[in-house]
């Protein structure tokens, strides 16, 4: 009986989890299937040439899942060849194999293998084999497999070359760190993502629907068939349909333009990322020889110089951030349940918009960037025919841009979420020809969406002029506009600040100034003189107290207030976005810290990011929020415990979304101020342990507060997880967050006690983080250090259904335990039911 209860309350969730996992595995009722292979591989870190083999012994070899990066399982070490570039991870060579027994429904049809991306250089064989060499780490590409497969066991080799380092100004990771999928198809099918789906004319009554369908005919004899295009809404209804008959000679591709009018169209936007899917069917005297699912959405994008971004017809600021492919503990190898995590902090801060820099990210995030409602710049490459680390894509670029481009715009195109393209970003040496030359061929293959360039507003070709760091220095974007006033701006990478969490300093630094990067060191510059020349045109930034009130904190961390920049604040960067019109919005540097392009050993990272690396917020992600979002918020910084400082004035500063706020210390008000123009409150508070309080009010009326209270000695650790129940299927991830609590449950804000956690049951730990710049321990050992009172630890299910059990120890501190259930996937579901 209590099994059926739990069955039912159960159920709902569980077909939903299911829904998420069937539609990343296989469709087994149409002709075209496509399966994860992301299981069962082998690994060898090393080179050798003999594993392309067929019959290459690889019993030996370590036996691994993708996605996997080998750079993020290694030591941290300052001579790695990466070097600061990389994070001080390890490169290098690396084989991966993988047997595939032959299926017969594969005689007659096509079949293909397709990798998300592979870091970097990878070559690939099936049954010995080659088949190719794709050069860039961050593209997606196929390969037809059919003429090698063979009754039997089937070998897929891939040999991947990262060990010219550094290839690439940020850590990048060195693996098949993203999926494989193993696509079936007829001979008559629709080829890699060769549909593209657009809309115009999109009014409330009806909106104009383009398609265009490329088929092709593998046959050796010309078929006859028909195109059937049917836009299904999300409710599963159809709601347009158009067919096409055509005839197609042996071994052709041709393309087809169909449309239809969408009548009473539900757009999409960032509240309500309403999704339609296009089926595409195609038919051979009746018969269905191919049918393909592509997601859409439909929504209006105009972008003025005078009236700012128009989504929808409504103006709306992009409020941004630019983004890293890596994800802390696990590298570039970022479970999808990671990355959905890092993109729900984004949304409750209030970003509306990522620049995917400064390469094409993997295929889920765009899935899940349409159905979170997030508006993307979605960019190509960092640099172009000059490579700007020594060993990076410039070496290949020549040869491989036009292929990489297509391919990248071609499967992102039908992405609602993705609102504009750049083409490159601080691309040295380029003239006013190449970025035509990009301009022009990426037009070709998308006129749908405007084109710009981090950095890129000198050029002269591009639709939206980008700014980087120049953008930062008072009233640039102000004059450019003077000179150019049709083109609409954007602030590609503003604005850059520096934040540990937890940590503050009351005065104020600037990069240059303070903590110069390598770059502004080199060939002996003097950054003091880089200073002189500049100080006038960055933004002023008062200084919190006249002396320093956290003194002798290590000149690698910034400060958590918003007092730690390159050139400007971050309030200032969102008060030129709502006050210059033609600034269409920003995309700060950066959401989360990212691994590499550090200030040096032994730093992994420059702490760019409003997120750690374990995705734990620092205190400026509550000053976007407050500016963001209007669900009623409101957050105070510092912490409250600072044992010596009876006495000192400690400036305690409010971040809200309310109009006013008061504050209390020890149960005495301390004055209520009023939210204005400089976007944070500041009461400069004598420190007395105890209690301090916020109240934020609106209209008189307290809406929402937040307490603090002085911590005690550590006691234990408490553990807080994302989810009590996930699925056995090797790829859901459990997100265990370790906060170091006094008796009273109180965080101890600066504790670094070494927690020791141990999981038993059927869940791997794929990495532990903390967050601390400085912490060059691994990420693959059942141990880390809180940095700033917190760790993280992540748990993946295996594929046993059953209980998971982690246990935390720190000396010296009570023990905890967590009970996780992971449930059997749908297979044996079906057999419990
Ligand atoms: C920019 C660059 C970014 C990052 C940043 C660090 O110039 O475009 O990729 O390197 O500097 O400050």
């Amino acid at each position: 009986m209590i099994k059926k209860i739990i069955l039912v309350i159960l159920f709902p969730i569980l077909s939903m989890l299911l829904t998420f996992q069937q539609s990343h595995a296989s469709n087994n009722d149409t002709p075209r299937v496509r399966t994860n292979i992301d299981f069962d591989w082998k690994f060898y870190l090393g080179d050798n040439p003999q594993a392309k083999q067929a019959n290459f012994q690889d019993k030996d070899w370590r036996t691994l899942n993708l996605p996997h990066d080998w750079s993020i399982e290694g030591q941290y070490d300052q001579d790695n060849p990466a070097g600061i570039a990389g994070g001080f991870l390890p490169t290098g060579t690396g084989w991966y194999r993988k047997h595939i027994a032959w299926d017969e429904s594969w005689s007659n049809n096509l079949v293909k293998l397709e990798f998300d991306g592979v870091y970097m250089n990878s070559e690939v064989w099936v049954n010995g084999n080659y088949l190719g060499k794709r050069p860039y780490g961050y593209i997606s590409f196929t390969y037809d497999i059919t003429e090698y497969l063979e009754k039997g066991d089937n070998v897929i080799s891939v040999r991947v070359d990262n060990s010219k380092a550094p290839s690439g100004r940020w850590y990048t990771g060195s693996g098949i760190y993203r999926h494989v999928w193993l696509t079936k198809v007829s001979k008559q099918h629709i080829p890699y993502h060769g549909v593209f789906v657009r809309s115009s004319n999109i009014l409330k009554q009806k909106a104009d629907i383009a398609i265009t369908t490329e088929i092709t005919n593998k046959d050796s004899k010309s078929q006859s068939l028909k195109l059937l295009s049917e836009l299904v809404d999300a409710t599963g209804k159809v709601v347009g349909t158009t067919k096409h008959e055509l005839e197609l000679t042996a071994n052709k591709t041709t393309s087809i333009e169909q449309s239809m009018t969408l009548k009473k169209p539900k757009l999409w936007d960032v509240d309500n990322p309403y999704l339609y899917t296009l089926r595409t069917s195609i038919l051979n005297d009746d018969n269905v020889v191919d049918v393909l699912d592509t997601k859409t959405g439909f929504r209006s994008i105009e972008f003025t110089a005078d009236k700012g971004f128009l989504l929808n017809g409504k103006p709306t600021i992009l409020q941004g951030v630019s983004m890293h492919h890596d994800a802390g503990p696990v590298g570039a190898a970022v479970p999808d349940d990671v990355l959905r995590k890092r993109l729900k902090t984004l949304k409750d801060m209030g970003v509306n918009a990522i620049r995917t820099t400064h390469n094409p990210f993997a295929p889920e995030f765009y899935q899940m960037a349409d159905e979170m409602g997030f508006m993307l710049m979605n960019e190509a490459f960092d640099g172009w025919w000059d490579a700007k680390a020594d060993f990076d894509y410039g070496l290949y670029f020549d040869k491989w841009w036009q292929k990489d481009l297509t391919d990248f715009m071609r499967r992102d195109r039908n992405h609602p979420s993705v609102i504009m393209w750049s083409v490159g970003n601080e691309v040295p040496n380029y003239t006013p020809e190449q970025q035509k030359t990009l301009v022009e061929f990426a037009k070709k293959i998308d006129d749908t969406r405007p084109i710009t360039q981090g950095h890129g507003y000198e050029g002269g070709y591009l639709t939206i002029a980008g700014f980087n760091g120049y953008g930062e220095f008072k009233g640039s974007i102000e004059k450019f506009h003077e000179e150019n006033p049709n083109v609409p701006t954007i602030g590609t990478e503003m604005t850059h600040t520096i934040h540990t969490r937890g940590i503050y300093r009351s005065k104020t630094a600037y990069r240059v100034r303070d903590f110069p990067a390598p770059w502004e060191t080199r060939n002996n510059q003097d950054p003091m003189k880089k200073w002189q020349r500049i100080k006038d045109k960055v933004y002023d930034i008062p200084d919190l107290t006249q002396e320093e009130v956290f003194p002798g904190i290590n000149g690698a961390y910034g400060s958590s207030f918003d007092n730690s920049v390159v050139r400007m604040p971050i309030r200032d960067e969102i008060k030129l976005a709502k006050d210059l019109p033609y600034l269409l919005g920003t995309f700060r540097w950066t959401a989360f810290d990212y691994l590499g392009e550090s200030f040096g050993w032994p730093a992994r990272t420059a702490n760019f990011g409003v997120l750690d690396l374990a995705g734990f917020a620092k205190g400026p992600y509550y000053l976007y929020q407050s500016q963001w979002t209007t669900k009623p918020m409101v957050h105070l910084d510092p912490h409250w415990t600072h044992p010596g400082k009876e006495g000192v004035e400690i400036p305690v500063v409010v971040y809200t979304n309310q109009e006013s706020a008061e504050l209390f210390l020890n149960g005495k008000s301390l004055g209520e101020k009023q939210i204005n123009d400089d976007m944070q409150l500041v009461w400069l508070v004598p420190y007395q342990a105890g209690e301090l309080k916020v109240v934020a009010k609106n209209e008189g009326k307290n809406i929402i507060s937040k307490t603090i209270y002085t911590a005690q000695e550590p006691h234990s650790i408490d553990i807080s997880v994302d989810k009590f129940m996930v699925l056995a299927n090797q790829t859901d991830v459990v997100h265990l967050e370790l906060d170091v609590i006094d008796i009273h449950g109180n965080i101890v804000p600066e504790a670094n006690n070494l927690i020791n956690i141990v999981v038993s049951g059927p869940a791997n730990l794929i990495g532990v983080e903390n967050g601390d710049i400085l912490d060059l321990e691994p990420h693959k050992i059942p141990r880390r250090k809180a940095f700033m009172g917190k760790a993280l630890a992540l748990l993946q299910t295996t594929a046993e259904a059953g209980v998971i059990t982690v246990t935390v120890t720190s000396e010296g501190l009570m023990p905890k335990q967590y009970v996780i259930e992971s449930l059997a996937t749908s297979n044996e579901w079906s057999e419990n039911e």
